[in-house]
């Protein structure tokens, strides 16, 4: 696709004080976190976070996830429980998004609901992003920077392919993780696994104990989490062990043949998890057909498999 190089600025000071201005002025900014890049705007602004929804065709029932320094700082918006607090307090900074009431107080658009009376707060680990937080001076909305429904943006040029030069775009290299963060929320049963990141569930629930999954039209749901997501243009084929004609094999691990792309040449999840989504838009670029070899299921591989079974799934409707 096309993109105009000149809207990617390498992420100095110089840059992060402008984007903070574009924010505060309404505007949008594209910015990395530990996790993926993320397309922010100011959370108190009604007009900038509905930008937000239009710039990648995202439909309206789908809540944001607001970004801030600190459990303080969210403490202002949402109302923590204990479990919540203790999952803050072992966590954050880093790729745990808590989904908690909203405050009746919070100054917030309600845009970033959806509808719902919950917002999803997290403290990224990043220091681009936290320095864009801090200049900006506002919570930040940022959903994925990538155009609803397809693969999420891990460098700066992800983001300029889906949206050429509509946004600022802060240039602060391949982000760490790699997977988005993990989503949980809490209901009347205790905390709820909304979606799978890159904060394993184990160690989860090290601090809250087993959590639950989430029941469809139940108290706790994510409309974010429809079946297909996460879509390469190519067709994906799971637990493949080789290629078959028209498909090009994503590797996992050792027994992986050499000479293709592989996710972890050692086995390594955190690797793989970092290498994920650059490879499958590697791949949706040079093939018809996608086949993976098998991950495990464990730590971030839960998140992994979850993606690629949302990429795998029959193509429906985006959110
Ligand atoms: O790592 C991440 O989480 C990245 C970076 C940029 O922070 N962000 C991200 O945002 O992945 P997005 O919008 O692509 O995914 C947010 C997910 C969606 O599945 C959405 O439905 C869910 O969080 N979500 C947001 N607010 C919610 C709420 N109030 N209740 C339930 N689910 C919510
Ligand atoms: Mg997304």
């Amino acid at each position: 696709m096309p993109h105009d190089n000149s809207t990617i600025r390498e992420a100095n000071a110089v840059a992060i004080a402008e984007a903070a201005q574009r924010l505060r002025d309404g505007g949008l900014v594209a910015f990395p976190t530990e996790t993926v890049y993320g397309l922010g705007a100011d959370a108190t602004n009604g007009t900038a976070v509905a930008s937000i929804f239009s710039v990648k065709a995202r439909p309206r029932i789908n809540p944001l996830i607001v970004h801030v320094k600190d459990q303080a700082q969210a403490a202002a918006h949402v109302v923590f429980s204990g479990p919540a607090a203790d999952l803050a307090e072992a966590f954050w900074p880093g790729p745990l998004t808590l989904v908690l009431p909203r405050r009746v107080d919070t100054p917030l658009t309600l845009l970033v609901s959806a509808g719902l009376d919950t917002v999803a707060m997290r403290a990224p680990a990043n220091r681009i992003a936290q320095a864009l937080i801090a200049e900006a001076g506002v919570p930040l909305a940022a959903p994925s920077a990538n155009p609803s429904g397809t693969v999420s943006p891990t460098r700066a040029k992800h983001v300029a392919e889906g949206f050429g030069d509509k946004v600022l775009i802060l240039d602060g290299g391949a982000t760490a993780i790699g997977v988005e963060s993990t989503v949980i929320g809490f209901g009347p049963d205790g905390a709820v696994m909304l979606r799978p990141g890159g904060t394993p569930r184990e160690a989860i629930e090290r601090i809250v104990g087993p959590l639950l999954a989430p029941i469809p039209g139940g108290p706790v749901t994510s409309p974010g989490q429809l079946s297909s997501h996460y879509a390469p243009r190519a067709r994906v084929r799971l637990n493949a062990t080789a290629a078959e004609p028209g498909e090009a094999l994503l590797g996992f691990g050792p027994e992986a043949p050499a000479g293709i792309l592989n996710l972890s040449p050692s086995g390594n999840l955190t690797e793989a998890a970092a290498h994920l989504f650059a490879m499958l838009r590697a791949l949706d670029a040079a093939a018809e057909a996608i086949a993976v070899m098998p991950i495990p299921a464990n730590g971030l591989g839960e998140a992994i498999n979850d993606r690629l079974k949302r990429a795998a799934a029959p193509r429906g409707p985006h959110v």
